[in-house]
């Protein structure tokens, strides 16, 4: 039976083999790894999907920030990676994630990643034209920053780690 279980009862090595599988092994070099330098996973937004003693899936958040250029901040989740084994994709699993992840975030401020758009906006509805203003620590393309929910700031400033922030 597949369970789902808070990602920080998983060995930190199976995540990153999983991790190597779904992305390859370059996947450090990646704008998403500057967002989320020098912070932690969200506990309660990070969760993998196990059968038996099989790592299956893994979906983890991250604390960010909008520093606007008018000097307001506004803290932002940053949502990723989501990573399913290749021989189990196509089966609804990473809907899974997404769907728990979406659900615990409830209440939680507005949501951001970097993936693709006929994804993560056909599936779940993040978008791109909010985040056309803001500035990263590193190449993205524009079309795959997308984000969620109704405060996100669309304004012109930089993205980048929320450090210090409670995990
Ligand atoms: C992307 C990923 C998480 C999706 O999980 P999954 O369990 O394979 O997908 P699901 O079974 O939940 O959903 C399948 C649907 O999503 C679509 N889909 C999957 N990846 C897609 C993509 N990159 N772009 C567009 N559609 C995609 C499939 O075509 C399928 O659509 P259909 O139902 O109309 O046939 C998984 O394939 C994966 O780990 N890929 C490699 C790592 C990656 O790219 N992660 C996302 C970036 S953070």
């Amino acid at each position: 039976m597949i369970q789902m279980v808070p990602i920080d009862t998983i060995a930190d090595d199976a995540v990153e083999q999983l991790l190597d599988r779904a992305f390859g092994r370059d996947r450090h070099s990646r704008t998403a790894y500057r967002l989320r330098e020098g912070t932690q996973a969200i506990t309660g937004l990070s969760f993998a999907l196990v059968e038996d003693d099989a790592l299956l899936g893994s979906i983890q958040c991250w604390p960010v920030q909008v520093d606007g250029d008018d000097g307001s901040v506004w803290p932002l989740v940053l949502v990723g990676p989501v990573a399913i084994v290749p021989e189990r994709q196509q089966e609804g699993l990473g809907r899974r994630l997404m769907e728990a992840a979406l659900a615990a975030a409830e209440g939680s401020p507005p949501l951001t990643l970097i993936g693709d758009p006929e994804y993560y906006g056909r599936f779940f509805g993040f978008d791109a034209a909010p985040t056309a203003l803001w500035r990263l620590p590193g190449p993205v393309e524009r079309r795959r920053l997308l984000a969620r929910g109704a405060n996100v700031p669309a304004l012109p400033g930089v993205l980048g780690p929320r450090r210090h922030a409670l995990a």
